[in-house]
């Protein structure tokens, strides 16, 4: 065997490590402080993530899950055939098989994911599981994509957004996701999508506080991920994950929070903490049938149709391209 010598980092992962920097710095110098909950996702966030969909307190992924399985006939009769499904931030692509069981006479299925390599996988996978379906991955940022690249076919569209992700925008952001959204499915167009609703504000700081530790571990793995891409110092026992639902709002808010006071370097810069001061990385927006429509109304659609499991904890939504955009 002849020896190689180590590859240096892909262009990709090195741009990727001058972003988090730049965030992370940035986020650090301004008042209050913050940064972009993107970052929480690197491969062990990710994986942290999954088990947080899988905790006993967060009913969000199994909620939303059941009521797509019922709702899946209905979407695929409300959009008729030949269609194309264009997902917003794939990952793996799970809650999208409900809706491929249901659509059979899909023209082509289009995930737009910001990871090449998952994308790949999955796609992969998918083309295995369902023989004669085009699979035509599209790989960037959905919040920055405005039109789908030639290897999608021309067919009308139907977005998907599950996850109740659009809550982790702020109604400002939301509404510019809809809007382009929007122009990238067309005035034939539709969107299903996945809202986490208002409720009783126990259940909620349940979801985002388990008692296991995993959401935690999750929040606390971006000082983690600091420490060994950005050369960082945090004493990871001198944090806490917080998380706490404001009811004016109507948003969990999710932070970490320096338990005493301290400093800790970040790409050759020291930064001081001062006692309970926090660190915001999340927001979770609830919406109600009603707020949720005002959002919706003004960016180009309306709700076509909604269903909601029996305890009222989820909504899915069927939104349907409307001429006017405010
Ligand atoms: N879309 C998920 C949500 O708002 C994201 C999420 C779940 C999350 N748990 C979290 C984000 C904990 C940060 C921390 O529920």
């Amino acid at each position: 065997m002849t020896s190689r010598p180590l590859a240096n980092p892909a262009p990709a992962a090195l741009a990727d490590r001058a972003e988090f920097e730049r965030a992370a710095l940035e986020g650090l110098s301004r008042a209050p402080r913050a940064i972009p909950a993107k970052f929480l996702y690197d491969a062990r966030g990710s994986q942290l993530f999954d088990q947080i969909c899988e905790l006993p307190e967060y009913y969000l992924t199994r909620t939303e899950t059941r009521i797509l399985h019922d709702c899946a006939p209905r979407i695929a009769e409300l959009t008729g055939p030949g269609r194309a499904l264009v997902e917003f931030g794939s990952g793996s692509s799970v809650k999208s098989r409900l809706l491929l069981d249901a659509m059979t006479d899909l023209a082509v299925y289009a995930p737009i994911d910001i990871s090449r390599e998952h994308l790949d996988a999955t796609a992969d996978k998918l083309r295995r599981d369902y023989p004669g379906l085009r699979v035509e991955p599209v790989c960037g940022d959905y919040m920055a994509i405005d039109t789908l690249p030639d290897s999608v076919p021309d067919a009308r569209r139907l977005g998907f957004f599950p996850g109740s992700t659009i809550g982790n925008l702020t109604p400002d952001e939301a509404k510019a996701f809809l809007l382009r959204a929007r122009r990238l499915l067309g005035d034939d167009g539709a969107l299903v999508l996945g809202v986490d609703l208002r409720k009783d504000p126990a259940l909620l700081h349940a979801a985002y506080n388990d008692s296991a530790g995993i959401t935690a571990a999750f929040t606390l793995n971006l000082l983690r991920r600091m420490n060994r891409e950005l050369d960082a110092t945090f004493d990871l026992s001198g944090f806490a994950h917080e998380a706490f639902y404001n009811e004016e709002e109507g948003r969990i808010e999710i932070y970490f929070r320096s338990l005493r006071s301290q400093t800790a370097m970040v790409a050759g810069w020291r930064f001081m903490f001062a006692q309970g001061e926090r660190v915001h990385t999340e927001y979770s927006y609830k919406y109600d049938i009603r707020t949720f429509a005002a959002l919706v109304d003004g960016a180009g659609f309306r709700v076509g149709h909604t269903w909601i499991d029996d305890e009222s904890l989820f909504a899915v939504h069927y939104l349907v391209a409307e001429s006017k955009v405010d």
